[in-house]
This record gives C-alpha cells, structure tokens and sequence, in this order.
C-alpha cells in the first residue's frame, strides 16, 4: 500500500469534525464513510448531499483510489459545486495515508 494506516488515523483528525468512520458511525456534518471505497458518490440513502455530488453519481463518479485522491486534494477541482468546504489535504502522503485508514473500513 501507498499510505501508512496507523499515520492516516491521525490526518483523519482533520475530517474528524464532520466526518465519523468505524462500527456504528453515524452522519454528521458529512455522511459516514464506512465502505467508501467502490461507493457511488452520493449515495447513502439518508444523508442529504448537495445536488452537485448527486448529479456525479448519476454520472458515473464511483469513489475509487484515485477519485478519493483527487477529490480529497481539492473537493471543488473534482466536484465545483460539493458542499464538502474543506481545503483539502496538500500533502500527497497525508492523503495516501488517510485513505489507507478509510480502507480498512472498506471491502474492495
Ligand atoms: C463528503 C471524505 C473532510 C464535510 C465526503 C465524501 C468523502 C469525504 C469521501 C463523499 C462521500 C459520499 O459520496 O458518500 C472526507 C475526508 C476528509 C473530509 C477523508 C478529511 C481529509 C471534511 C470536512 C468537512 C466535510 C472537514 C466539514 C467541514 C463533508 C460534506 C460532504 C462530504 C458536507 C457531502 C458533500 C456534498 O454533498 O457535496 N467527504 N471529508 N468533509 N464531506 Fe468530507
């Protein structure tokens, strides 16, 4: 793997604020991010996204390793209109990492 996990937990302090991941989480500011990896974006069922992230869905964003990438280095760059207001990580290993976190809560 690109990313170290045990690194990752801690840059998921940065996402901690909206986002929750593990057993149990729950929507918060953001949707829960359990089984992120192969997930349509835009796409559990109780959470309301903004109409920019849905509109990616239904046209084919699937979240995959380099769509996190990308997306988590400039939320607007891949998606101009996602409600998601965070800087992004501008660390290239920050994101490597953070997504090795996520994936251990991810079947593919
Ligand atoms: C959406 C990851 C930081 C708020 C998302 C999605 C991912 C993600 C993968 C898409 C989810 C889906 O399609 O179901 C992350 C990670 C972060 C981070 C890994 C830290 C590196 C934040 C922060 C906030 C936030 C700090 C709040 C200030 C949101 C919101 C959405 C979202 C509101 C829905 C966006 C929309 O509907 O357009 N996030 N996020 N995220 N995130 Fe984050």
């Amino acid at each position: 793997p690109l990313g170290n996990a045990a690194n990752g937990e801690k840059v998921f302090r940065k996402c901690a604020s909206c986002h929750v991941v593990g057993a149990g989480a729950k929507n918060k500011v953001g949707p829960q991010l359990n089984g992120i990896f192969g997930r349509t974006a835009g796409t559990i069922a109780d959470f309301r996204y903004s109409d920019g992230l849905v509109r990616e869905g239904k046209n084919g964003l699937v979240w995959d390793y380099e769509r996190l990438d990308a997306y988590l280095d400039n939320p607007k760059a891949l998606v101009s209109d996602t409600r998601m207001n965070f800087r992004g990580l501008k660390e290239e290993q920050d994101r490597h990492d953070v997504l090795a976190y996520l994936r251990q809560f991810s079947d593919s």
